[in-house]
């Protein structure tokens, strides 16, 4: 059986023109028809759900249920019973007995989401199931016998959960056997324009408001936000801005003020003391980079509009976070020398002169120019006339690294 991809996109719904979306397409079409476990891999939003989806959707089992279980949403202690069944009476609570996903799905396909989540114990029962269609019901001991194809996805990189002890290379070797690696939607920028259409079009048809469109301009600065949350992220954006824009065209400086929005909010969640964040510390300091460099290129287009003679575009307009105060570096404890002004900064007291130490001016120039620049050290160093190695190297020195709670568990 051979799957056209126009019609799988149509079917689907799956938008994207992109080589590389394209490419997962012809590999889905491949795969679809065979009776094969298929791993799907890929950022947060970019669409695994979807895929796994498309899959069932065009395999023979297509007629039969998919059943979805969220691996990382199930309580540990219950999960084996959830997958695979119990018997009346096995624990505190097993009134009846009661079908497992597995058994639910029989003839069907299974949606396993979220597998790096799936703890130790049943990852031995599952790679079981996976391999021979065997398992036992919680509190039984007759094998039993399912007929599922078995589709899983994660965001998480298996090889680490691996080297870490916290998946079972067994598992992941019978997992990945076909492995669709869905691509960040930074990689395939090109899928932009057709999913905003899409997804604007969508929205303002279901809430009856005016679709003007989107200048291809506004189109072009989407194009150069990195989107961490990818389809997921960019879909909320254009439903967040026609409400707020409702029935105008959208302009570059909508789009503009709604991105420095999300930067800003990212970027206070980031620095605001102290916080939990769930992801590894490489992950956050790959985002504080990307957003960074997205500040950088938005500057670079700042300069190419002054030069183009683009008056639309003033610095404010671009950028807004430049004058904004909401970004909390650390709140400077004032010294006796300085007495705090209304706007809450200090300064230096009239009568100060003799206890003035050189270092508090030094501490208060960087604490402010660093919260002026939005906490961007190339611009504090530029700024303040120093290198960025001794900036970075006064920071620790007056301990004005924000202290984020990382969580490497
Ligand atoms: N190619 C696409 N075309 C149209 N819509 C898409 C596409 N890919 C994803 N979406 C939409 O983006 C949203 C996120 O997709 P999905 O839930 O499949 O992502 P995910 O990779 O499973 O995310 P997570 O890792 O957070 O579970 C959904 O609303 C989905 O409909
Ligand atoms: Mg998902």
């Amino acid at each position: 059986m051979k799957i056209d991809i126009q019609r799988l996109q149509k079917q689907s719904g799956i938008i994207g023109t992109s080589e590389k979306i394209l490419e997962v397409l012809g590999l889905i079409a491949q795969v679809a028809p065979v009776d094969i476990s298929v791993l799907i891999t890929g950022e947060s939003g970019t669409g695994k759900e979807v895929m796994a989806r498309a899959i069932h959707k065009h395999s023979k089992r297509s007629n039969i249920l998919m059943v979805t279980v969220n691996c990382g949403a199930i309580p540990e202690g219950i999960i084996e019973s959830e997958l695979f069944g119990h018997k009346k009476g096995s624990f505190t609570g097993a009134s009846e007995d009661r079908k497992g996903y597995f058994e639910q799905a029989n003839k069907g396909t299974i949606f396993l989401d979220e597998i790096g989540e799936a703890p130790l114990g049943a990852q031995v029962k599952l790679l079981r199931v996976l391999e021979t269609g065997e398992y036992m019901r919680v509190g039984e001991s007759k094998v039993r016998y399912t007929d599922v194809r078995v589709l899983a996805a994660t965001n998480k990189n298996l090889v680490e959960l691996v080297k870490k002890n916290q998946f079972r290379q067994d598992l992941y070797y019978r997992l990945k056997t076909v492995r669709i690696n869905i691509p960040s939607l930074r990689d395939r920028v090109e899928d932009i324009n057709p999913l905003v259409e899409r997804f604007a079009l969508e929205f303002t048809r279901s809430n009856e408001i005016l679709y003007r469109g989107f200048m291809p301009e506004a189109i072009r600065v989407m194009k150069q936000y990195d989107w961490p949350g990818n389809i997921r992220e960019l879909k909320n954006f254009v439903e967040k801005i026609m409400v707020l824009e409702k029935g105008e065209r959208i302009t570059v400086d909508m789009v503009n003020r709604e991105l420095n929005d999300v930067l800003l909010d990212s970027v206070s969640d980031n620095f605001q003391l102290p916080i939990s964040i769930n992801r590894s510390s490489e992950q956050a300091e790959i985002d504080i980079i990307l957003r960074q460099l997205f500040l950088l290129r938005q500057d670079t287009e700042l300069i190419r509009n002054l030069l183009a003679g683009d008056k639309e575009n003033n610095m404010l307009e671009v950028n807004p976070m430049l004058s904004n105060d909401n970004m909390k570096v650390i709140s400077p404890i004032p010294d006796s020398s300085m007495e705090v002004t209304e706007d809450g900064q200090p300064l230096i007291r009239d009568d100060a002169i003799g206890e003035i130490l050189m270092k508090n001016l030094e501490k208060e120039a960087i604490i402010r120019t660093l919260r002026f620049y939005n906490n961007n050290r190339r611009k504090t160093a530029k700024s303040l006339g120093i290198s960025e190695r001794t900036l970075y190297r006064k920071i620790e020195d007056y301990n004005l690294e924000p202290k984020i709670k990382r969580n490497n568990g």
